[in-house]
């Protein structure tokens, strides 16, 4: 299992249940220091370190490198986490050009995933489908998001904010339509108004922290994620999932046009498809 911003938070409190329940994990992040910490804690639990890869979404490069990595590392991968995100300034783009927020949440998500299809195909089997669930959140009702150009240039970080979880959401149902003939079910969460160390440098999330009763853990966050990773069987692909049961999401996230036109434009972005970055064929 692949789970991406694995180093805190969230994905930190589902690797930890993960490995008590004895699964094999992959964990990404970008802090050495936390994602270094990530390791002991899941190795306290699980017993054995899991193996663990840096990189920066906010440069694509480094998600290639970590693609091609995990995938020369790995034959089989059975559920791929994208979990990974921020809430960033829409001041600086990013080297590759595009809203940080929206590259990171979004835009890397995507090209991890092309390149660890192979993988993920691979697994697929007698033992179920292969599964890739994405965090979403409920912050998608009021995102931005212009399909044709996801990364454009942003003008308040919470609007890059909704428009990358709209992105998430249309990755799950386009890539539900495109990969079921694979076995591959991807799903989306929201996990709740978590307490962790996502939006501390935004004063609206700072102030609304002061109301405990708004927050809950980074463990109950997890939980959808957890289940989403191990419920055997009877997931939509394509669905949307939060505290354990079916979601709804604004018609803007759900649209299958809206999902195509966006696909077809992050393939763009990302320059999926250009010589040498096709994920690693030939395995499984
Ligand atoms: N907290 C909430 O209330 C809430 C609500 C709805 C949805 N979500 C979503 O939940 C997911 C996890 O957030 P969280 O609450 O657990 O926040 P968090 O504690 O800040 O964890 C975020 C994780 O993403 C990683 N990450 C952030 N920027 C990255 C980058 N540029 N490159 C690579 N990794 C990066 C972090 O890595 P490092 O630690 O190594 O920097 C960290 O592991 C996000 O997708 C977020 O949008 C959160």
């Amino acid at each position: 299992m692949v789970i991406t911003g694995a180093s805190s938070g969230i994905g930190l409190a589902a690797a930890v249940e993960l490995a008590r329940r004895g699964d094999d994990l992959v964990l990404l992040g970008r802090d050495p220091g936390r994602l270094q910490r990530a390791v002991q804690a899941v190795r306290e639990v699980g017993g054995s370190s899991p193996a663990a890869y840096r990189a920066d979404f906010a440069v694509l490069d480094e998600v290639r490198e970590v693609g091609a990595k995990i995938a020369a590392d790995r034959e089989r991968i059975h559920v791929l986490v994208n979990n990974a995100g921020q809430l960033a300034s829409v001041r600086r783009l990013t080297v590759d050009g595009f809203d940080p927020t929206m590259q990171t949440n979004h835009l890397a998500g995507f090209l991890l995933t092309h390149l660890l299809l192979d993988r993920l195909r691979a697994a697929a089997g007698a033992e179920g489908p292969a599964r890739v669930i994405t965090t979403g959140s409920a912050a998608e009702a009021w995102g931005t998001l212009d399909v044709r150009r996801p990364g454009r240039r942003q003008f308040s970080r919470w609007l890059a904010y909704g428009a990358s979880k709209q992105a998430n959401l249309l990755f799950t149902v386009e890539a539900a339509r495109r990969w079921s003939t694979y076995r591959i079910v991807p799903t989306c969460f929201f996990p709740g108004l978590i307490r962790s160390r996502f939006g501390r440098r935004s004063p609206v999330f700072s102030l609304a922290g002061l109301v405990p009763v708004l927050f809950r853990t980074p463990a109950e966050g997890a939980g959808t994620l957890v289940w989403l990773a191990r419920e055997p069987r009877g997931l939509v692909p394509g669905g949307y999932f939060a505290w354990q049961r079916p979601f709804v999401a604004t018609g803007r996230s759900t649209s299958a046009e809206r999902a195509r036109l966006l696909w077809e434009s992050s393939l763009a972005a990302v320059r999926y498809g250009a010589e040498g970055e096709r994920s690693v064929r030939g395995v499984g």
